[in-house]
C-alpha cells in the first residue's frame, strides 16, 4: 500500500486521533529519582552546575522525600557524601556511614512508601576519588569487589531496598549476589550498570557527589565510547552473574545500546539519564533556546522508546507532575 491510497498523515489528524496509535506512554511507576545526601549541618546546598538539584542533609533529605512519594515515584537512587574521605574510602562501608544513617531514618519514615535504591561505589569516599582501592596507580579488581560487596551488605542490613553497582569492577555482581546470599538477602535485587561508560557527560555529578577523580580518568574501568558489542558482553556477563535489573548510561547518546539489549535480553533495563543530559536541557531552555517541558518529555520519551523500562532521571519530580496533572 501506498499513496496515493496510503496517506499516512490520515491518523495525524487531530489529537484523539494521534492518541489512539500512540505507541510509546510516560508513566510515574517507572520513575527512580537520583538524590544526594551529605554529613553536613545546612539542610540543603544547592548544585550550581545541575539547577534545582540540591545536596541535602538527612533532615533536609527526609523532607524532600515526602513530596517525591507525593508525586507518586516509586524508588530513589540515593549517593552519599561523607565528612571524611580515606586511601581506601571506610566510610562506604561504616555502619553508621552516611547513607547507611539515611537510609534507616527513610525507612523508618516512610516504610514500604519508597524504595530506597542504593549507589554502591567508593568514589565519594575515596581520597583520590576513584571507584576502587589503589594498587600502583591502578584500580585494583579484586580487592575492590571485596569491598563492594561488604558495603551493598552494610546498605542492605541498613533497610535498603535494592543496591546498584556503579563501579564497573569485574565480577562484582557475582560477589555482591554471594555476599547477599550468604547473610540470607537473597529476596535484595541488584541493579547493576552493566554498560556504563566513560562519558563527558558525567561531571556534572561529581559536583554533586564530590567525587572527581584526583588523578587519571576512569578509562580503565569504564567502557570506551565507540563500542557496541562489548557493552552486549558487560550485560550478558552481569546478568550470568545474578544481575535483576540492567542499565545502561547515559542514556542520551547511547540509545542505540538500550534498543540493542531490549532485543537481545530478557530481562527490565533502566536507562540512567545523566546529570550531562540534564545539564544540557536545564541551562539551554534556561536561556530560552528550546523549551523544557518539550525536552524533557521528549528526552524521556525517546529513552521509553528505545526500550527501557526503568527511566533514572534529575527530572523525575517534574515529569511525575505533569503525569499527575494530565499535561504531557
Ligand atoms: C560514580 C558514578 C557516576 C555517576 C553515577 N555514579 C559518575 C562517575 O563515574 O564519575 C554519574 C551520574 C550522573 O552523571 O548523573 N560511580
Ligand atoms: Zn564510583
Amino acid at each position: 500500500m501506498r499513496y496515493p491510497e496510503y496517506r499516512p498523515r490520515r491518523l495525524r489528524k487531530n489529537e484523539k486521533l494521534r492518541g489512539m496509535i500512540q505507541e510509546t506512554e510516560l508513566s510515574v511507576r517507572h520513575l527512580v529519582y537520583p538524590m544526594f545526601v551529605k554529613e553536613m549541618t545546612e539542610k540543603k546546598v544547592p548544585v550550581p552546575s545541575m539547577p534545582d538539584v540540591y545536596q541535602f542533609s538527612i533532615e533536609g533529605l527526609l523532607k524532600e522525600i515526602e513530596e517525591v512519594v507525593d508525586l507518586g515515584i516509586p524508588a530513589i537512587l540515593l549517593f552519599g557524601i561523607p565528612a571524611q574521605k580515606d586511601e581506601t574510602g571506610t566510610g562506604a562501608y561504616a555502619e553508621k556511614g552516611i547513607v547507611q544513617e539515611a537510609t534507616r531514618r527513610i525507612k523508618k519514615l516512610f516504610g514500604e512508601d519508597i524504595l530506597v535504591i542504593t549507589d554502591v561505589c567508593m568514589c565519594e569516599y575515596t581520597s583520590h576519588g576513584h571507584c576502587g582501592i589503589i594498587r600502583d596507580g591502578y584500580v585494583d579488581n579484586d580487592e575492590t569487589i571485596k569491598r563492594l560487596a561488604e558495603i551493598a551488605l552494610s546498605h542492605i542490613k541498613a533497610g535498603a531496598d535494592m543496591v546498584a553497582p556503579s563501579d564497573m569492577m569485574d565480577g562484582r555482581v557475582r560477589f555482591i549476589r554471594q555476599m547477599l546470599d550468604i547473610n540470607s538477602y537473597y529476596n535484595i535485587p541488584i541493579m547493576s550498570y552493566a554498560a556504563k561508560y566513560a562519558s563527558c557527560l558525567y561531571n556534572p555529578f561529581r559536583d554533586a557527589a564530590e567525587s572527581a577523580p584526583q588523578f587519571g580518568d576512569r578509562r580503565s574501568y569504564q567502557m570506551d565510547v565507540p563500542n557496541q558489542k562489548e557493552a552486549l558482553r558487560e550485560i550478558g556477563l552481569d546478568i550470568d552473574e545474578g544481575a535483576d535489573i540492567i542499565m545502561v548510561k547515559p542514556a542520551l547518546f547511547f540509545l542505540d545500546i538500550i534498543a540493542l539489549a531490549k532485543d537481545r535480553f530478557n530481562i527490565p533495563i533502566a536507562a540512567y539519564s545523566v546529570s550531562g543530559e540534564y545539564a544540557m536541557i536545564k541551562h539551554t531552555s534556561a536561556k530560552g533556546y528550546i523549551d523544557y517541558k518539550r525536552a524533557v518529555v521528549e528526552l524521556a520519551t525517546g529513552i521509553k522508546r528505545a526500550g527501557a523500562d526503568i527511566i533514572i532521571t534529575y527530572f523525575a519530580k517534574d515529569l511525575a507532575s505533569w503525569l499527575k496533572e494530565n499535561s504531557l
